[in-house]
């Protein structure tokens, strides 16, 4: 094989695909070729690095020089400044939004320079589409020493002693799971691997899938030997078509290697692996109604016990583990249990992906150890909030979670730290909340998510969360009346204790939290008609203050309508017939000064 001289690892995940990374890439060839470089330059489409928002990336390797939010107009530039001549491109470097300082190097970028890639640890670094590259970095050595060396109970053990929990949401020991399914006794066992991952704003699993695919199956072919399965399937939902397309050809060449399929790399043990399409349906995600739904049925959870370790898929013995948790298994085989638990604190192990998003200037995917602290998450890696605001909130755990008030800032990320708090680690979504986040609005939005997944099986669920809605949208529109507080919090107790799955019973959370840390702004909606963090349109007057007014005339060029009026050095004023209440207005004025 040609030795290139540098590597240009270019970004070829879902997010950078969207905002161009395939027409800078043969832009990039093109100017390559018109260079005479072809052969000393080498371009690999690697999965998602993470930096999303930034797209589409570029790492240069060796030099590990990285280049950001790339057009195909750059890559003349690029070739012949940088790789021609050896001068890198300053200007399409990362610039950090808080010092202003220019980074060229990935390494002294906060955003990775506090990370820690564990289940992500060939992202931006291999071609998911080769199992060379993936065999090359170690890859299918764990699978190899579980299937040649290890017994189901030294693999067993072993994943009890990483203390590895699952990763899709409710945190339950691994191994423990295993070994129920070990135990039952049936000639024909499943593994699942949950790539349904139904959380709004959630995209660590697909990341993993995209920029990693053979990690994932590496993971279900440990988990089969363990509990002696035959056959498994990967639901992933069909939103999902790069996932898929990597998933599929990862598959068939693990087939060609005689990685898969009968006789695993000739130990006597057999096991393949399909892939199932699903809706996109959030109840699918749960356990039970997954199963359902790979059977052809309509995904609805069923109550548990029997739990599927005993009677799954088709009615038998089964495990199914989330993405994330998969991907760290090879390397816990590798490694050792020890070696994994040797990171994170007394009850959460290893590390944890999550996808920081909201008022926050670096957004992103993140793989940090657990019992780090939301402060360092937030403000070390995630750069702050943007736009010299003021912190307020961090929503954990999808539509399900909790908010989390400045006090608690310094909890340390884990499982029960988190519940302590009001929160739930979920499957790893992070929202930040600025100062202009209304906590009652949050708090609708995410009921509003929660009552259109609703399956409708059980009926404090399905006409509980509409009736919550009902009242949220309410006091948001200013008709809230005395009691309404009272209703939402007894409503909320017999939803989480009556419902029958995890939807229901988690539903109410950001209801709960946001009453609890925030309900001086319920009082504020319901008794003042007054929204506090000037959110709730209905609740707006929409005139300007001219004490507070500095006469700058943002609010007048944002206007869309003309309602606006303002004329140099002249405080602004709105004219109530022609404003359509966008808040164009109120989101550029800098001042406060418009109520
Ligand atoms: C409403 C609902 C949606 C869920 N969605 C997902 C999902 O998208 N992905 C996932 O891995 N787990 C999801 N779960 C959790 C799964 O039921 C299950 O616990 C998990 O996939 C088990 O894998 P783990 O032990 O590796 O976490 C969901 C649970 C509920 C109640
Ligand atoms: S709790 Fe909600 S989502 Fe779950 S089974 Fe009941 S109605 Fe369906
Ligand atoms: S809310 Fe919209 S329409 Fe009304 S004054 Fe402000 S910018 Fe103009
Ligand atoms: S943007 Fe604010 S400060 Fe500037 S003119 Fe409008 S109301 Fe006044
Ligand atoms: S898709 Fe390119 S960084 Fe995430």
């Amino acid at each position: 094989m040609d030795q290139a001289r540098l590597h240009l690892m270019l970004c070829g995940g879902t997010g950078c695909h969207a905002s161009g990374s395939k027409s800078f890439h043969e832009a990039l060839d093109a100017e390559l070729k018109n260079q005479g470089l072809e052969k000393e330059v080498r371009v690999i489409e690697t999965g998602c690095n993470g930096f999303c928002a930034l797209g589409p990336v570029m790492l240069v390797q060796p030099e590990g020089i990285f280049y950001q939010q790339l057009k195909a107009d750059d890559a003349a530039e690029l070739v012949e400044s940088h790789f021609l001549k050896g001068r890198p491109v300053q200007r399409l470097m990362y610039r950090d939004p808080v010092s202003k300082k220019t980074m060229a190097h990935m390494d002294e970028i906060p955003f990775f320079a506090h990370q820690m890639i564990w289940a992500m640890r060939n992202k931006g670094l291999i071609d998911p589409e080769s199992i060379d590259e993936y065999i090359a970095r170690d890859g299918y050595f764990g699978m190899a020493k579980a299937l040649t060396e290890m017994s189901s109970e030294d693999i067993i053990g072993e994943i009890k002693a990483s203390g590895l929990r699952g990763r899709g949401g409710a945190g339950f020991p691994t191994g423990v799971k295993w070994g129920f399914a070990a135990q039952a006794k049936s000639d024909v066992k499943y593994v699942l691997c949950n790539a349904d991952e139904g959380d709004p704003g959630a995209f660590m699993d697909r990341s993993i899938l995209e920029a990693d695919p053979h990690a994932v199956l590496e993971g279900m072919i440990i988990a089969a030997k363990a509990i002696n399965a035959t056959q498994g399937y990967i639901y992933c939902r069909t939103e999902y078509p790069l996932a898929i397309q990597r998933l599929s050809l990862a598959i068939e060449k693990a087939r060609d290697y005689g990685l898969l399929g009968e006789d695993i790399l000739g130990s006597g043990f057999g096991f393949d692996v399909d892939i199932y399409q699903g809706a996109g349906a959030f109840v699918c995600g749960e356990e039970t109604a997954l199963m359902r739904s790979i059977e052809g049925r309509r995904g609805m959870p069923r109550p548990r016990p029997p739990f599927p370790a005993n009677k799954g898929l088709w009615d038998k013995p089964t495990v199914l583990n989330n993405v994330e948790t998969l991907a760290n298994v090879g390397q816990i085989m590798l490694n050792g249990g020890q070696w994994y638990a040797s990171v994170g604190t007394e009850s959460s192990k290893g590390t944890k992906v999550f996808a920081i998003s909201g008022d926050i200037n670096n957004i992103g995917l993140v793989e940090v150890p657990m019992g780090i602290s939301l402060r360092k998450m937030i403000y070390d890696i995630g750069g702050g909030i943007p736009n010299k605001r003021k912190f307020k909130a961090v929503q954990l755990g999808g539509p399900s979670g909790g908010c989390i008030p400045e006090k608690y800032l310094d909890t340390p990320v884990d499982y029960e730290e988190i519940a302590k708090v009001g929160a739930i680690m979920g499957s790893g979504g992070v929202i930040v909340m600025d100062e202009k986040t209304c906590m009652v609005d949050m708090a609708r939005f995410f009921m509003d998510f929660i009552q259109e997944e609703s399956c409708g099986k059980c009926t404090p669920c399905r006409e509980g969360t509409r009736r919550i809605l009902e009242i949220l949208e309410k006091i948001s529109e200013g008709r809230g009346e005395p009691g309404d507080i009272e209703t939402l919090e007894e409503l909320s107790e017999v939803i989480k204790s009556s419902s029958l799955c995890g939807l229901g019973q988690t539903a109410p959370n950001p209801v709960l939290s946001t009453l609890n840390y925030f309900r001086d702004e319920y009082y504020a909606h319901v008794y003042e008609k007054r929204c506090p963090a000037k959110r709730c349109v209905a609740l707006l007057k929409f005139t300007v203050d001219p004490d507070k007014c500095k006469k700058c005339g943002l609010c007048f060029k944002a206007c869309p309508t003309g309602a606006v009026q303002w004329e140099k050095k002249q405080p602004a004023s709105i004219d109530k017939e022609k404003c359509i209440q966008c808040m164009a207005c109120y989101d550029a004025c800098r001042f406060d000064a418009i109520e």
